[in-house]
Order: C-alpha cells, then structure tokens, then sequence
C-alpha cells in the first residue's frame, strides 16, 4: 500500500467525521479508561440510541473500577436488565476485578495487557488503548471489517483466518502517524461504518451523499459494493418448546436463580422444564404434576400440588436469540398457601421487589403485561 494512500484514507475520515460524524457522546470527551471500557463494552451489541439512555444511569451506579469490582454480581445483573448479551455484564464484573487485583485499579495502557482482561477482544481493546491512551492500536469490528473489505477488494469469508488476519494487516497500515489523532480516527472509523459505509445501503449505492472514497475503493470502482464482504449462507436457528411456572402466592411469585454458564446465567427467572425440540413436542398435552417434577425435581410436587388449585395455560412467549428461538408456555399456579422450597436458587419475591432483581427480557415484559407489579417497580 503507498504511503500516499495511508495518509489519504486518514486525512480524509479525519474530515469526513468532522463534518458528519456523531460527536458530544456522553462517552466522548473523557480519557478516563474505566468511563471508555464500559462504553465499549455496553456499545458492542447494544444500538447507541439506548445506550444514551442506560450509560449515565450505569456510570451513577458504580462510578469506578473499585465500585464495581467491590459490588456483589446480583447487582451488576440487575442494572444490566433489558441490554442483553448478559455474559458482557458477568465479565465487566469479573474484568473490573482483575483490574483491582492485577493493576491496582489502574486499566494498563498496552492493548496487549488489555486483550489479557476478560470480556476485551483484540478490537475493543485497540478502541480503549485509542480513546483512552492515544495509542496507535487498531480496531476491527464488523463495520471496520466491511469498509477494508469494500476499499480493497479483499475477497473470502470474514471467519477465514487468512482473510481476518490480512483485515487486521490493512488495519494496523491505515492507522494515522500522530497519536493524538487516535480517537477521533477510531470513532470516525466506526461511524463512517455505522452511518455511511452500511452492509445494505450505503451511500455510494443509495446516492444519498457522496463517499469521500469513490475513487479509491475497489469494490466500487468495479460496481460491486454490496458483494463485500462476502457473505456466509446461515443455517435457520433451531426452535425450541419450553413450558414455564408461573407460581404465585399471596403477593409473592416464586423466582429461580438461573445456573451462571446457562443462557440467561445468573439471571432470576420463572423454573421451566426442559428445552426440547419443537419439531417433535407440543405444550399442550403437559399437566401440572409432570410440569412440577421436571422444573422442580428437587421439591415433594405431590405435597405442592395438594395446597394449589388448578393450573392455568397463560401466555406463549416467543422469544429469538442469535442462535437459537425459543417458545415459552406459560402456566400459572396459584398456591392457597404459601409453601416453603428447600432449593436456594429459589425465593418467593414480593411483587413490590421484582425490580430489584435482574429479570430476562420477556420475562420482565411478561410480568409487566400481566400486571403483577407496578410498571415503575421493574424499571429501576
Ligand atoms: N460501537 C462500539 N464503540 C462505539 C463508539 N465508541 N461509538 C459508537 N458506536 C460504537
């Protein structure tokens, strides 16, 4: 690659962020790696829009590393509530501890040293050690892999390491001479991405605006834009039946702490019996004795059975993960009286407190909808 273009492929994002990139970020402006890590972290599968919203709130509760690293997990979960992708919550807990423990509370400089943290790939690395350093570490997220594919013309699936490690060569050769322009080049690179160079309409297609790299990039020299990078036929995510308790006594509705490695892990949700295949299953033919004794094994159903009324078919939950889809049945239980489980992943939760537990998605909706609680007791 010529030093010209180099100079060019910066100069010119440099320019093009200035006159339309996002800027005045409540994450931007701060060298703080510790404001910079959660952003990241919080921005990597959640759109900005809503993470306008919860960023503020997150960096109100736990104002450092020390805060959040001193805090039980349960905490952490619960204001991670509704972004999604939860295993991010579980490791920025566990990274903030290491950053106590290994580095006295002070993130490392050295996207090497960064990469080593739990939760920080190589390219969230390069965004911290750029934003919050100024050093010259590159990122390469999907947007970043789409521009670089599209500019030269780089053939081959992304998963291909030969592909992948050429991107990362293009990445680390792009990379601006002076330091101090850094962040503002790795947050043009990811807006040029996310606004203008987008998977299925970019301007150069749609005609919107004119792409300051019409004459360089080679995807578009040849009219072929939207066939990079190549795409990867995916196979149709598996279904599944799951049949849900919803139990409830008095005020109270009785909770599982869900296993920490399972999806949704560390979550409190309904108990459930197992995910089976909805090619081969139906919810319907399900009564309350079998339902019991597979989403409570350790508990005398008999006995429980014998206090509740009958079993009520409540709502289907349909709900889509990346790779998988999930139908939820829910059954509801009203115990006449309260009944005492032996289990410590169970609790009976007053209503009034459901919003001081990290719920799942649709459950949270769920509870929401069937007026259990008070909108406002699941929202903070
Ligand atoms: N996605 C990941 N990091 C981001 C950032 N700093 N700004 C906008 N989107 C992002």
């Amino acid at each position: 690659m010529s030093k010209a273009l180099i100079q060019h492929f910066s100069k010119t994002l440099i320019a093009w962020h200035k006159q339309s990139g996002r800027s005045g970020l409540p994450w931007q402006g701060t060298r703080d790696p510790y404001a910079v890590w959660v952003s990241e972290i919080m921005l990597q599968q959640t759109q900005v829009a809503t993470v306008l919203e919860r960023y503020p709130r997150f960096m109100k509760r736990f104002p450092t590393v020390k805060k959040l690293a001193a805090a039980y997990i349960d905490e952490v979960l619960a204001e991670w509530a509704g972004l999604g992708y939860y295993s991010r919550a579980r490791n920025l807990h566990a990274c903030a501890q290491q950053v106590v423990d290994q580095f006295s509370g002070k993130f490392p400089s050295d996207p090497l040293l960064l990469e080593q943290l739990k939760g920080i790939g190589r390219s969230t690395a390069g965004a911290i050690a750029a934003f919050a350093f100024h050093a010259r570490a590159p990122i390469l997220d999907a947007n970043v892999k789409r521009i670089l594919a599209r500019l030269f013309a780089v053939e081959g699936a992304l998963q291909d390491k030969v592909v992948n490690d050429r991107l990362w060569q293009l990445a680390v050769d792009l990379l601006p001479a002076e330091p101090k322009n850094m962040p503002v080049y790795t947050q043009a690179l990811m807006d040029f991405g996310a606004t203008w160079c987008t998977s299925r309409k970019p301007v150069c297609v749609s005609g919107e605006k004119k792409c300051p790299y019409l004459k360089d990039c080679q995807a578009n020299l040849s009219g072929q834009v939207l066939l990079y990078p190549q795409k990867v036929v995916k196979a149709k995510s598996p279904e599944f039946n799951c049949d849900m308790v919803l139990m409830r006594s008095a005020n109270h509705i009785l909770l599982q702490k869900r296993p920490s490695k399972a999806i949704w892990g560390g979550l409190w949700s309904l108990p459930e019996g197992p995910w089976e295949s909805r090619a081969s299953t139906k919810h319907s033919d399900i009564n309350a004795k079998d339902l019991l004794a597979a989403a409570l094994p350790d508990e005398k159903t008999t006995t429980l059975l014998k206090t509740s009324q009958k079993m009520i078919q409540g709502e289907q939950i349909k709900h889509v993960f990346t790779h998988r889809r999930l139908w939820m049945q829910i059954w509801e239980i009203n115990l006449s009286k309260p009944h005492e489980f032996s289990g410590s992943d169970l609790k009976w939760v007053p209503l009034r407190q459901l919003g001081k537990y990290g719920l799942p998605q649709p459950i949270k909706v769920l509870l929401q909808k069937l007026s259990l609680t008070r909108g406002d007791d699941l929202k903070n």
